[in-house]
């Protein structure tokens, strides 16, 4: 099949990829010409494990090309993604611009029958907005397929190969059969492939988010509360989690959730509801909680130093929003280095990944350790933010010799307590006893 995708962002970027992966001819186009010069020459703007090289093989054989000649790539295909990025404005509605944009361009550059397929995040009703946009622009026949993304950055290309589902909204039986024909090659493990209308599916993509969000500001305020009253969130995590109407995914705390979906997506769907005039007091505390958690370890930073800080230096392991991205969008780390910043501190960082990205926000503000044990050197505590595998069995004796006092805030739970105690650590985790020897 042809496809184009409009858009070479995270989701973009992976879906061309794993289209051509199964044998369609794709063209990837963004208005982003640096982005797509350095796609061309093989270098890949984001880091998503195995994606390099899936591209490199569907390039190579001619079967994914780089483009921003949205021509070109609309009279090639007979399938258009929109891919494009809706963030989110300054009342929480998200910014449909660009997917207008296109929505006009497509209309406009078709020359026969296309199905232009929303795979971005919209609010509930962007598709009959996006069918206007191109009756007023085309004469030409179309159908608008509403496909949500589940793909989760980190394991993309395995979330897009090997779906638990693919979500099609939809108004025509022959639209449905294009999609179904193009999902095949991922579903053949059994996964369904749910054919429904446009709007319950723009709808599943915000309430899955949004379940997801709320699993995760809950754990983070049970948390909290066996900090409290001296219970481990560890085990209370697995004696709800094993329930099977519960289950243990999403149900770990810890700084709360960032990267570019969950608060968007919150924030969006709580301006849909209040459009509608309905209030939603669930999400509107989901946000809340989750406002406060990402401020949690600074808060247990001050405590510790008894609100001194000015002066201090401070270790941060992780930087992303999770492990296995570079994304830094909204994530925890960020509040966190300017909240020490503002407290006087000097901040020395690493990330396995995030490096560059993080430069370019904090610019000399902190200096940069492409090793972890260096972020440490003469730092008061260290501060692990992002639960990366590669600092799960790290050398603690390296990390004692770099810092003034052997103190680590976990803001991920990936260490365990007891071990911390053994090792003559002063440990703070999340919602589990801390360890404090003697000052
Ligand atoms: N990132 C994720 O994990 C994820 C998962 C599921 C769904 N989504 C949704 O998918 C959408 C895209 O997200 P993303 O993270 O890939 O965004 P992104 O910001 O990484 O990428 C968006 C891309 O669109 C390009 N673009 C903007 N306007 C354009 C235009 N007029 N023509 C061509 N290209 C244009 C930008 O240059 C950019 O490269 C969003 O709605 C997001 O909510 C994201």
């Amino acid at each position: 099949m042809k496809i184009c995708v409009v858009g070479t962002g995270y989701v973009g970027l992976v879906a061309g990829t794993c289209f051509a992966e199964s044998g369609n001819d794709v063209i990837c186009v963004d208005i982003d010409e640096d982005k797509v010069q350095s796609l061309r020459e093989g270098r890949v703007p984001i880091y998503e494990p195995g994606l390099e090289e899936l591209i490199k093989r569907n390039v190579a054989e001619g079967r994914l090309a780089f483009s921003t000649d949205l021509r070109g790539a609309v009279r090639h295909a007979l399938v258009c993604f929109i891919a494009v990025g809706t963030p989110h404005g300054e009342d929480g509605a998200p910014d449909l611009r660009a997917i207008h944009k296109v929505a006009k361009d497509i209309g406009t550059l078709m020359d026969g029958y296309r199905l232009v397929v929303c795979k971005s995040t919209v609010p509930v009703g962007t598709h009959a907005k996006v069918a206007e946009i191109l009756s007023s622009t085309t004469e030409h026949p179309f159908d608008v397929v509403s496909n949500p993304e589940f793909m989760k950055e980190g394991a993309a290309i395995e979330d897009f190969l090997k779906p638990d589902r693919v979500v099609i909204g939809v108004s025509s039986a022959k639209a449905a059969e294009i999609m179904k024909d193009l999902y095949a090659p991922f579903v053949r493990g059994g996964a369904p492939v749910l054919i429904m209308d446009n709007a319950s599916a723009e709808m599943t993509k915000y309430a899955a988010n949004s379940l997801l969000a709320t699993k995760i500001s809950f754990i983070n305020e049970i948390a909290n509360l066996c900090e409290a009253v001296g219970a481990d969130v560890s085990h209370v995590r697995q004696g709800i989690g094993l329930d099977r109407r519960l289950g243990l995914h999403f149900l770990y705390p810890g700084l709360g959730y960032g990267g570019s979906c969950f608060p968007k997506d919150v924030k969006a769907i709580l301006h849909t509801a209040a459009s509608c005039d309905l209030e939603f007091p669930l999400l509107t505390a989901v946000e809340k909680v989750n406002n406060a958690q990402k401020r949690r370890l600074f808060t247990k930073v001050q405590s510790y130093y008894d609100g001194n800080l000015e002066g201090r230096t401070f270790g941060i392991w992780g930087l992303a929003f999770k492990p296995r991205t570079d994304d830094m969008r909204e994530a925890p780390a960020l509040g966190l280095i300017e909240d020490l910043l503002r407290s006087g501190c000097v901040v020395r960082v690493h990330d396995p990944e995030a490096m560059e990205v993080a430069r370019r926000i904090f610019k000399d503000r902190v200096t940069y350790h492409r090793h972890n044990y260096d972020a440490l050197e003469g730092a008061d505590a260290l501060l692990l933010v992002t639960e990366w595998s590669e600092f799960r069995r790290p050398d603690f004796d390296r990390i004692k010799r770099g810092l003034k006092e052997p103190v680590i805030f976990d803001g991920r739970n990936i260490w365990e307590p007891a071990d911390m105690e053994k090792l003559g650590f002063t440990y703070f985790p999340i919602g589990r006893p801390s360890v404090q020897h003697r000052r």
